[in-house]
């Protein structure tokens, strides 16, 4: 056994304490464990998908439990969903309501998502954010269906708790790795966070890691000038991984420690993600990398 299988073991297993752990707690597998085959036939589908609804009911937050997904979804393998051919051909509206209600009557006609949190999980980060840049449009995008049917359902539920608020923040499905100059035109993002991403420890998985060389050139392309890209993960190997990365890319620079300091989103990369919590529950390390898009030589005086 190689180092990395055993690691691979090892991410595995502290999954299954969790499943258990969460069975525990709730009588059920939780959102972060393998789907179980009960759920995809026979009576125990039915029961869940009624409670799901029950949960649905006007103003009540959806419950992890009856959103059950796989642990990981192969980022480089087909997905059966829709995806626009251009940015200008997705419809925002449906996902920022509010937004693009009062846009008729301010004619403001810029109204665009600035912030995405890439593989966003269960939703804490935009969440939380949500009050603290409320003018800003941002999406999380995540690749399991049951988990961003999850945050859509949470998003609703807090809309319907808080009139008025959360209506600055929305889900998609989506395959990040494949599809983001689908739905963002060049310069758009102004944040863009990678936050515990998916290890794949094997050396033959790293081409589905998230960030890369090649991504970094999409995620380039996607950022503003001046935007900043946000990476954390409590795998010391991928943390150096993603840094390393970023170093040797011409169009990202490292924020100072001045200006992590000053910066409000830095201490939410632990305290609202899921992930984040877990790391710190079990008293566990974290490795950040976060960087500022820079201007490319050929953009400096134009
Ligand atoms: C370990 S979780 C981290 C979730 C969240 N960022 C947090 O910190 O709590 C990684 C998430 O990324 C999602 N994901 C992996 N590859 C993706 C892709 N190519 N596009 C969108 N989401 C992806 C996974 O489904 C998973 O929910």
């Amino acid at each position: 056994m190689t180092g990395e299988d055993s690691a691979d073991i090892a991410h595995e297993a502290s999954e299954v304490k969790e499943k258990n752990e969460a069975i525990e707690k709730n009588g059920s597998v939780s959102a972060v464990g393998e789907e179980p085959k009960a759920f995809i036939k026979g009576k125990r589908r039915s029961e869940q998908e009624a409670q799901v609804k029950a949960g649905k009911q006007k103003g009540q937050l959806p419950k992890k439990r009856f959103y059950r997904a796989r642990a990981h979804s192969n980022p480089l393998s087909d997905c059966q969903f829709s995806v626009p051919t251009t940015p200008s051909e997705f419809d925002w509206s449906e996902s920022f309501p509010e937004f693009f209600a009062q846009e008729e009557t301010t004619g403001d006609k810029d109204l665009k998502v600035r912030f995405a949190d890439i593989g966003c999980g269960f939703g804490g980060l935009i969440v939380q954010m949500s009050p603290l840049f409320p003018k800003t449009l941002m999406v999380g995008m995540e690749l399991r269906d049951k988990v961003s049917e999850y945050v859509k359902e949470r998003i609703v539920a807090l809309r319907e708790q808080h009139p008025g608020q959360y209506e600055n923040i929305s889900v998609l499905r989506t395959n990040a790795m494949k599809y983001l100059p689908n739905y963002f035109e060049k310069g758009q993002l102004t944040k863009m966070f990678f936050l515990f991403p998916d290890p794949h420890f094997k050396e033959k998985n790293h081409r589905r890691r998230i960030i890369s060389t090649a991504l970094l050139a999409e995620y380039a392309y996607i950022m503003a000038v001046g935007g900043i890209l946000y990476t954390i993960t409590d795998v010391q190997e991928l943390g150096e991984w993603m840094k390393a990365h970023l170093d040797a890319h011409p169009l990202f620079h490292p924020l100072t420690d001045e200006e992590l300091e000053k910066d409000v989103c830095v201490p939410l990369l632990i305290n609202a993600t899921e992930e984040g919590q877990k790391v710190e529950r079990n008293g566990g390390s974290t490795y950040k990398a976060i960087y500022r898009r820079i201007a490319g030589l050929g953009n400096i005086g134009a």
